[in-house]
């Protein structure tokens, strides 16, 4: 019997997990995204080809494997059909191999009205959200009161649909929020939502499927299946920096929900982390350079938003919050991403405790927000080479290999590849 391995992001987002999904596919037979929507944005870069994915998984680039949107993602029906002309026009016609299931929600053009109506409320409080919306459209799925994609095709969607829209005007004008002049990409929410209702069409040609089923089935026929997180575990709805998180849960449990698979089904879970960290959106980010060196790491890792283009916060890697993403998720094997930012660093510093109030812990407090955090650093000499010319693990230099060997000690879980370049050929497996 199979078993489901997964793949997410063990900091707050955008570790490289598109990338590394797309070098893992090749050893699996089908990719299944499990939550988030289009606030994700997964990079890959081979054949000197980038292409940014959203709400597709990051298989679909290998027409042999199939590709799933569980029931815990989000679709939001015109970015969703963007993607799809995106694929197009790169020659891939993603209804040959991609699978929806029809519990999936969707997310309505009022969603996304009220996310910048949640945020603008919130004033300086404000989460910094990528506005997709991603936490109105799943607060509806909690209060029972949302759509998901079976529905689009039963005789009273239009009516479903109407009451949802009306609910959220009101909620929009409670917010004393100017509906009026509120703009989805340069369009007001009538010129919008026609588009919107437009993309069903492209949406209704792929196959719906019940995944859960689906997914199980590939199981037991011995069908090897990745499940692809979006997010990271620091902004997990449950465990990250609360409420300066996503709304979903971004953890190995939420494959179990996101995909309708048991917990005795999860087999290895590949938690992969930058070499140093980013952040972006608001929240505590213990570990943030302000600095030169924060700006470098800036510059050099291109750390500019996939899904935003916002700039991210950058800083050294935090021991703490990683060694916490490990034991949430069951962390069997990490995979490192981007040492190679750092490349002419003259040193480079590990947080492996944190100060608060005076006392050293490696744990994170309840009070993530509110107390002031010290990053207590140990510090490592740079390599300061090139990394392109390391054609195996044990061939990168040997300054790096001893800061990946602390990394390996400090979280008690064993390196299982390293990534170089944005390219899918620069991945480096230790064996
Ligand atoms: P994701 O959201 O986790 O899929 O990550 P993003 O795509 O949002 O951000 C990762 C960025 O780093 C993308 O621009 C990737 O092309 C790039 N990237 C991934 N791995 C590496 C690496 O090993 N080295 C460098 N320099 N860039 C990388
Ligand atoms: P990938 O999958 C990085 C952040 C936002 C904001 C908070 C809530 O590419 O790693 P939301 O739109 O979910 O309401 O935003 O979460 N965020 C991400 N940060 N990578 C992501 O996805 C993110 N998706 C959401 O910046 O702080
Ligand atoms: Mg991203």
């Amino acid at each position: 019997m199979s078993k489901v391995d997964v793949l997410l992001g063990l900091q707050w987002g955008d570790e490289g997990k598109g990338k590394v999904v797309d070098v893992l596919t090749p050893q699996y037979d089908v990719i299944a995204r499990f939550q988030g929507g289009p606030n994700a944005g997964h990079t890959l870069e081979f054949n000197g080809i980038k292409h940014v994915l959203h709400i597709i998984p990051s298989g679909i680039f290998h027409e042999s494997k199939i590709n799933v949107i569980g029931n815990g993602v989000l679709i939001e029906p015109r970015i969703f059909a963007q993607e799809v002309q995106a694929l197009k026009e790169k020659g891939i016609d993603a209804t040959k191999n991609l699978y929806i299931s029809k519990k999936a929600h969707l997310i309505l053009p009022t969603h996304r009205m009220l996310d910048a109506a949640n945020e603008k409320a919130k004033g300086n409080a404000k989460i910094g959200s990528t506005l997709k919306g991603i936490g109105p459209a799943y607060t509806d799925k909690i209060a029972r009161t949302g759509i998901r994609v079976g529905d689009i095709t039963e005789f009273d969607f239009k009516e479903h649909y109407e009451l949802l829209k009306v609910q959220h005007l009101q909620t929009a004008h409670t917010l004393k929020f100017d509906v009026e002049s509120f703009k989805i990409d340069n369009m007001s929410v009538e010129e919008y939502e026609k588009e919107w209702m437009a993309s069903l069409e492209v949406l209704k040609q792929f196959k719906f499927v019940n995944s859960e089923y689906f997914i199980n089935k590939c199981l037991d026929e011995g069908k090897k299946v990745l499940a692809e997180g979006a997010q990271g575990s620091m902004l997990d709805i449950d465990f990250g920096s609360y409420p300066f998180v996503t709304s979903s849960s971004t953890i190995t449990a939420g494959v179990c929900s996101g995909l309708g698979v048991a917990p005795s089904r999860i087999g290895r879970v590949m938690g992969i982390t930058k070499a140093y960290c980013t952040r972006v959106g608001a929240g505590p980010f213990p570990t943030e350079l302000f600095d030169e060196t924060g700006e470098r790491l800036c510059q050099l890792g291109h750390e500019y938003g996939a899904t935003t283009g916002r700039s991210r916060r950058c800083g050294w890697i935090d021991i703490p919050a990683l060694k916490y993403a490990c034991m949430l998720n069951g962390v069997t094997d990490l995979f490192v991403t981007k040492p190679d930012v750092m490349n002419d660093f003259e040193e480079i510093k590990m947080c492996t405790h944190y100060e608060i109030c005076g006392k050293q812990t490696d744990e994170l407090p309840y009070e993530f927000n509110a107390v002031e955090i010290k990053p207590v650093y140990e510090t490592y000499p740079g390599w300061r080479q090139e990394l392109n010319g390391a054609k195996s693990y044990t061939e990168l230099p040997a300054r790096l290999l001893e800061y990946l060997y602390a990394i390996e000690k400090i979280t008690g879980v064993n390196i299982m590849a390293v990534s170089i370049s944005p390219d899918r050929k620069d991945v480096l497996f230790k064996q």
